[in-house]
């Protein structure tokens, strides 16, 4: 196979502790210089993410989260290690914008390697590393290389309403050494909640 190399995109990301203080359950807590990294191939090749083991003032390590922008839905395979996924759709004003603070759906489900999880298109998600090891996933969203910043941050991608929230409806936290739940009480309702069995700490 021949590839002129010169034409190889930038495919490598990591996302900074200093970005991800934005979402964090406590942002002056003591974290990696990258929480995880990114590899974007897109549809062809995959997107493959290795997160960092360990917790952030018992917060486990996290990706961001985003919603996407259109009708876009992705599937995440867990290659290796153990997370908790956090899906959550948020309730529509009546011109149809997603009201940030008002969640019509969360989902939390635990999930280890050799499983598939579906992220529904109107589904804002993240995954949590609960385990001792990297957690591995290859997603099959698409980027677009013409982007500005396709590795850290490729357009279909919405990054804002979780920013505002400071994260999602809950935070996933080491509790007597298991993974468990607690509120982002930034949220105002959450309509329908699925915890996966996690239990809920004050
Ligand atoms: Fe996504």
């Amino acid at each position: 196979m021949t590839i002129d190399f010169k034409d190889v995109s930038k495919h490598y990301a990591p996302r900074t502790d200093e970005k991800m203080r934005e979402v964090l359950m406590d942002p002056a807590g003591a974290g990696p210089a990258f929480h995880y990294y990114m590899i974007r191939g897109g549809i062809n090749q995959k997107n493959i993410t290795v997160w960092e083991p360990g917790t952030i003032s018992g917060e486990y390590i996290k990706t961001y989260g985003h919603y996407h922008i259109g009708e876009l839905s992705e599937t995440y395979e867990i290659i290796y290690g153990q997370g908790v996924a956090l899906l959550q759709k948020l309730a529509e004003a009546e011109n149809g914008e997603m009201i940030p603070d008002a969640v019509s759906e969360f989902k939390a489900i635990p999930v280890k390697a050799g499983q598939t999880i579906f992220m529904p298109s109107k589904a804002g998600h993240l995954l949590a590393n609960i385990g001792k090891t990297y957690l591995v996933t290859a997603d099959d969203s698409p980027v677009d290389f013409a982007d500005q910043d396709p590795a850290s941050f490729p357009g279909h991608a919405d990054y804002e309403l979780v920013k505002k929230m400071r994260g999602f409806a809950y935070y996933v936290v080491e509790h007597n050494g298991e993974a468990a739940l607690k509120k982002n009480p930034l949220y105002k309702t959450i309509k329908q909640e699925n915890l996966g069995g996690l239990p809920v700490i004050k």
